[in-house]
């Protein structure tokens, strides 16, 4: 943990001296991969390589840093473990669907066991970015729309990574990026401008990266993109007057790739010059794969452009991390000190996460979990038998032998006691194809059920990779119509790196099991939940729109002076020619898709039922101090063992801001027996119901609460309570 008082902070502070200019600014720059670079580094000028992850590779370029360079000072070795390494975890927003922050950082835990084993002694992760809009590629890499849920979620990976003590083996350091509001850019373009207001971006979107401080980050990186028309990179309002003034961190900050000689498209800066006297100025420690910082930073300082004081800065931190890992102990690595990746442990892990992740969308007609006399199944689709694309974005380090598909696990699940007919259809998710269409129509028909495994590809999310229109690609919504004239129950497996516009074909599946790429056990996972050996249990991070043209729609939001009431909905169609036009009446909707979503924050459902019953408020208000304790009964009234997520939400009806509908403020995973019942139990401070007011103070108002406790963010139990200065 970063906040552990160690003698790191005085051992850099007595090397930082026998240092020169020019190896100071050695240790400000990361160099991508180590071929090529190495007598950058015997020269003492790289501090960090990126993208090194082979042990012999690893234990060279250290071996030369450490015995060849003149202060033998090692490197940090850098690599994007974002969702696994070996054994890959579902992607981020399906971590984030368990809602299980232990489970979460188990996985994590392993990832940096995996990782550090090979030499890299640092995770660009986690990212903590708000994602409120489909379109981005990156909402892939996201834990969503919710900054509770976010922080929850990102505070568990660093502990993961980094453990109780960075230089115990197997603590990697972590990362949070990207710093900020880069999941806010425009039109769900990636790199695009992102126009934030400050109380809107510290109460939603720098909150995630405060919990990371606080549960001791090691490094921060910030994003390629414009906030308010500065970029990050540049941001001295970011770097230092929130990150190292308010918050005092005491870690590092890298740029993105190149971000920083990229002020210059941006128009920030007029030459490399300048981009590295303004990143430099306004906080960015470490420069990742260009070279402004080499090439400009001695002039500047001996110029008096650049005060020594602030190189100085940049190194004690950079130093600071090398000594918390003990690099200057030991910076090399034996994997045969390392437990073996993919092993029956991190199998078990992955396999549990996976399944923990998997939403239920629809099972109207009870076609899940499948009667144990099936006895045939047509297995159709894309995504049914792809070891790559199910592993989804950011999986470097992944060998696809490992992957179990849903095919695999079916197979080994039915052996002779169910006929599995098996059809691709459509070899990748964008195929377009359709020449086995009447094939997969004829062995609809002579099957119990039919099992289509959809969704996208892994290489149509992610960095970069953003959709306009984010239906399922391709023939996928064709064939499932086709089959849905069949009369075989249809059930629906998606495999994506987003939400998707499902309303296509909603009504022409039984059921929809929404997994956002599963990771290396998806396939055992999801015959877990196929069968009924386990109940699907995730809930959703994010808002899964109607239309696309809903978006941003999410749940927090406000209220509008003119909020929608459904009863008053006409649709576009029932709208009578020539009616008059009027202001009065009129709500925040839209006439061809209303205004509420498809699937709401929070939501999932189960094998089971679960009800909510006896909500409890332990007072009728609470002042600035001492806490609320709020409660509610959770019932299994179904038939079968299975999970619930109780949330809790509260709303501030009156403000000097405007607030949000409803804020998650607290979730709890609960497990119940048909029938058993369990009280769950929340705790409310003022500090939970604080928000920035108009002269940016965080500040808890006097007012009216409601609060809520439920499945999902829609419903629930709603009590009021009062907020007494
Ligand atoms: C990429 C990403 C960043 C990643 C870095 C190194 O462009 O924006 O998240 O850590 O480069 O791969």
């Amino acid at each position: 943990m970063m906040t552990k008082k160690d003698d790191s902070e005085s051992r850099a502070e007595s090397l930082l001296r026998r240092m020169t200019l020019r190896e100071k600014i050695g240790q400000l720059m990361q160099c991508d991969r180590a071929e090529g670079n190495e007598d950058r580094i015997r020269g003492g000028s790289v501090g960090s390589v990126l993208n090194e992850a082979d042990p012999d590779t690893v234990n060279r370029i250290q071996k030369i840093a450490v015995e060849e360079s003149r202060l033998g000072i090692p490197l940090l070795i850098a690599r994007d473990v974002i969702h696994g390494f070996r054994t890959l975890f579902p992607i981020n927003p399906g971590l984030a669907a368990t809602w299980n922050p232990e489970l979460v950082e188990q996985g994590a835990r392993i990832a940096a066991l995996e990782a550090a084993a090979t030499g890299v002694n640092w995770t660009l992760a986690p990212m903590v970015d708000i994602a409120r809009d489909p379109r981005w590629g990156r909402i892939a890499e996201s834990f969503g729309e919710d900054t509770c849920l976010t922080s929850v979620m990102g505070a568990a990976m660093v502990r993961g990574f980094q453990g109780e003590d960075l230089a115990a083996p197997g603590s990697i350091a972590a990362c949070a990026k990207h710093f900020a509001g880069y999941g806010a850019a425009e039109g769900g373009r990636d790199y695009n401008s992102a126009h934030i207001p400050e109380t809107l971006l510290r109460d939603v979107y720098l909150a995630p990266f405060k919990a990371c401080v606080d549960e001791g980050v090691a490094s921060f990186m910030s994003g390629f993109h414009d906030l308010n028309g500065i970029p990050c990179t540049g941001d001295a309002f970011l770097l230092r007057t929130v990150l190292k003034g308010e918050w005092q961190y005491p870690g590092f900050v890298i740029s993105d790739y190149n971000s920083i000689q990229e002020m210059i498209i941006h128009g920030y800066c007029a030459d490399d010059r300048e981009a590295a006297e303004k990143a430099m100025t306004a906080g960015m420690d470490m420069e990742m794969a260009s070279r402004v910082y080499e090439t400009h930073l001695e002039a500047l300082v001996s110029e008096g452009r650049l005060a020594p004081e602030l190189i100085d800065d940049a190194v004690r931190r950079i130093l600071g991390v090398k000594f918390r890992l003990g690099l200057f102990e030991d910076p090399y690595t034996d994997p045969a000190k390392f437990p073996a990746p993919l092993n029956a442990g991190h199998l078990a892990a992955a396999r549990k996460t996976a399944l923990q992740s998997a939403i239920l969308l629809k099972n109207g007609t009870g076609a899940l979990p499948l009667a144990p006399e099936v006895a045939r199944l047509a297995v159709f689709g894309p995504m049914a038998d792809d070891p790559h694309e199910q592993l989804g974005t950011w999986t470097f380090d992944r060998n696809i032998d490992d992957t179990v598909t849903p095919l695999q696990a079916l197979r080994d699940y039915a052996g002779d006691a169910i006929r599995i007919d098996y059809l691709p259809v459509l070899e990748i998710s964008r195929s377009t194809d359709r020449s086995d269409f009447s094939r997969a129509v004829a062995l609809a028909r002579e099957s119990d059920a039919v099992l289509l495994f959809m969704g996208e590809e892994a290489i149509i999310t992610g960095e970069a990779h953003c959709r306009a229109d984010f239906s399922l690609p391709g023939a996928q919504e064709e064939l499932i119509h086709e089959l849905a004239s069949c009369g075989t129950p249809l059930v629906l497996i998606i495999m994506a790196g987003r939400p998707l516009i499902l309303d296509g074909v909603l009504d022409q599946v039984d059921s929809i099991l929404f997994m956002f790429h599963p990771g290396t056990m998806g396939g055992p996972a999801i015959v877990d939940l196929l069968f009924g050996r386990e109940s699907p249990s995730g809930k959703l991070p994010v808002t899964f729109p109607k239309m696309a043209g809903q978006v941003p729609i999410y749940y927090s939001h406000r209220n509008t002076g003119r909020p929608p009431v459904k009863e008053h909905f006409t649709h576009i169609d029932d709208i009578p020619v020539r009616a008059v036009q009027n202001s009065l009446g009129n709500e925040s909707h839209y006439i061809d898709a209303g205004y509420e979503p498809r699937f709401v924050f929070g939501y999932g459902l189960s094998y089971t039922t679960f009800e909510y019953s006896d909500l409890q408020l332990s007072a009728d208000g609470i002042g600035s101090e001492g806490a609320l304790t709020v409660s509610a009964l959770v019932t299994n009234t179904g038939s079968v063992e299975a999970e619930e997520v109780a949330q809790l939400y509260v709303r501030d009806l009156v403000a000097s801001v405007v607030r949000p509908v409803r804020e998650l403020k607290g979730f709890t995973r609960v497990r119940l027996k048909p029938g058993a019942s369990m009280t769950v139990t929340f705790t409310l401070s003022a500090a939970d119901l604080s928000f920035h007011n108009p002269r940016l103070e965080e500040v808890t108002e006097p007012g009216t609460f409601q609060v809520w406790i439920g499945g999902d963010s829609a419903g629930g139990l709603c009590g009021t309570f009062e907020f007494r200065d």
